[in-house]
């Protein structure tokens, strides 16, 4: 793999590798090794055209555990400004020793034109492309979901784990959502079943040919599918405003209908988990009760995310240089 861009990429050896390296790297993030030599001596670039905070911060993270240098562009107040275009911000920050770019862009195949054009010649990661894909974040839900299937508590997966059999359902702004596109793609490669859940004009053309089970009804989508886990996704109000349609249905009767209140909490499995990528409408599609219910796993995927950013970046930055990370290293 010489580039991170979309979950589809990702066979399901491919996706266990990764779940499992990070495995390892929580590890030892919970010893007192905080900081790995493997990326020592290499340059990460963090290439930001859109506003983040988890995944922004925890790709620096990351990138910082395994001793890289970090250099964090963000397109509000660079030359971008200036009118300056993708190509030349990119091939500028590789004249100054980029071995790795991490891109989030509000254009859907930014990454791609990246990885693909000839401009720079070092793996890129996709950390968000308009309303495309989010690969890290679908990774660090699987890595979350994995934990949770088979203990109560989220323990550490064993080695190999796959999600047969687990059945999730995504709820909300489908249309408009990279991270269920990234998730539909990884879960259904690692097994589960994935049932969507939207008002109908919150879906994209071309449902019909994904593969996931597509529902109207939440209560019955709760009732009837009984999920091992509910991933409620944020209503994107900045993108609907911009392509000329206004929010329908109207916010209250959203989360009358589609919304994580305490009723719908309680009627799930005792074991569900409660997911949501983040950054969260308190109130819109998950009320406060749910979000912070001890059965909320929020915080601890954005905990995950440095882990899984970690085993990506180890992955395509010292992928087979033994000498720079031996995986005893790693799992010492
Ligand atoms: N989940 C996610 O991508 O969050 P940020 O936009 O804060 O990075």
């Amino acid at each position: 793999m010489r580039h991170l861009l979309s979950a589809a990429d990702l066979s399901l050896e491919a996706a266990v590798e990764i779940l499992d390296t990070a495995e390892a790297m929580a590890t030892t993030q919970q010893r007192t090794i905080k900081k790995l030599p493997t990326l020592r001596g290499r340059t990460v670039v963090n290439l930001f055209f859109e506003d983040s905070t988890r995944t922004r911060i925890s790709f620096e993270a990351a990138a910082k555990r395994l001793s890289a240098d970090v250099i964090n562009f963000s397109a509000k107040g660079s030359s971008v400004s200036k009118g300056e275009s993708l190509k030349d911000t990119a091939q500028t920050l590789q004249a100054m020793g980029a071995d790795g770019v991490v891109i989030r862009h509000p254009a859907s195949g930014a990454p791609y034109r990246l990885a693909h054009s000839g401009w720079i010649g070092v793996p890129v990661l996709n950390a968000g492309d308009g309303t495309h894909q989010h690969p890290t974040q679908a990774l660090l839900d699987a890595f979350t979901l994995r934990r949770h299937l088979h203990t109560a508590g989220g323990a550490p997966a064993p080695a190999g784990t796959d999600l047969a059999g687990a059945r999730v359902t995504i709820v909300g702004d489908v249309l408009h959502s990279r991270v269920a596109r990234s998730n539909v793609e990884l879960l259904t490669t690692l097994g589960a079943r994935v049932t969507l859940v939207a008002p109908p004009t919150l879906l994209p053309v071309g449902i019909d040919g994904w593969p996931a089970t597509v529902r109207y009804d939440l209560d019955a989508a709760i009732a009837e599918d009984t999920p091992d886990a509910i991933m409620m996704l944020r209503v994107q109000r900045e993108r609907m405003s911009s392509g000329g349609g206004g929010f329908f249905p109207s916010p209250l009767e959203y989360h009358r209908r589609f919304g994580l209140d305490g009723a719908r909490l309680r009627a799930l499995p005792d074991h569900a988990i409660v997911m949501h990528p983040g950054p969260m409408n308190r109130g819109l599609e998950i009320s406060a009760e749910a979000a912070d219910s001890p059965r909320s796993t929020i915080i601890e995927q954005v905990a995950n995310g440095v882990s899984v950013r970690m085993a990506v970046l180890y992955l395509l930055l010292a992928g087979g240089d033994a000498a720079a990370a031996p995986a005893a290293e790693i799992r010492a």
